[in-house]
């Protein structure tokens, strides 16, 4: 199946059918993909809450802005960023990275310092920003892994992310939302899924030099 028939299947679902849940087959799939995505110098500094208690998902209606998918979808995931970006990250990359590529950590000591130096030169604000960037990069993996296996998603900005740190105590864990995203199987009446794709022409968003 091509990437572009797979991103012309999708849309951002605003009605889930309740009784349809994501396998756990699929869940794992969908984690492979989301780890597999590119990060700013492959620090990772995100994590994804996947949540499926129905209870927990109730609480947080009102803070998504009462958006149903968020109760009705199979389970919502939630891209967090961490609140910083420090030495001891660039640390823990390099340790990994020697692990796995056979080398020593002192082999990347000029990297770690590189990376730490660029990192540290940002302000603290700018830094934060960043972090947020990096979950938009695993939100574009996670739709196209998610049509490709038919899962239905929906990309939201629309919550409230001081709400969802208190009711998950996301802060205590250096976290915080970036992105929710309902995912599962659309529901036969969501009308949405049968408009057309509201694009702008290809040379109104390429310039060629
Ligand atoms: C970062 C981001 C945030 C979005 N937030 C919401 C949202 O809160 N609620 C919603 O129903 N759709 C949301 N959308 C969906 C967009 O409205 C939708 O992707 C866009 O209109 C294009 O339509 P399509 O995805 O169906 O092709 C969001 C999309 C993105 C990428």
């Amino acid at each position: 199946m091509l990437l572009t028939e797979n991103l012309k299947w999708r849309y951002a679902t605003k009605k889930f059918d309740p009784s349809k849940k994501v396998s756990p087959e699929n869940i794992e799939r969908i984690k492979e993909a989301i780890s597999l995505s590119a990060t700013s110098y492959g620090l990772q500094l995100y994590k994804v809450c996947i949540v499926s208690d129905p209870v927990l998902r109730r609480k947080l209606l009102p803070a998504s802005w009462n958006q149903r998918q968020v109760t009705e979808a199979s389970h919502l995931l939630i891209l967090c960023h961490y609140l910083e970006a420090n030495r001891k990250h660039v640390d823990d990359y390099i340790k990994l990275r020697a692990s796995v590529q056979k080398i020593t950590s002192e082999d990347l000591k000029d990297y770690g310092d590189f990376v730490t130096g660029k990192l540290l030169e940002k302000p603290d604000r700018e830094r934060k920003e960043w972090n947020v960037r990096q979950t938009y990069i695993v939100l574009g993996n996670l739709l196209a892994a998610c049509a490709e296996l038919r899962i239905d998603t929906c990309p939201m900005e629309g919550f409230d992310s001081e709400a969802y740190d208190r009711m998950l105590g996301l802060s205590a864990m250096g976290l915080r939302a970036s992105l929710v995203i309902p995912i599962g199987y659309r529901a036969a009446g969501d009308l949405t899924q049968h408009l057309p794709k509201v694009r702008k022409p290809l040379d109104e968003l390429f310039i060629t030099w």
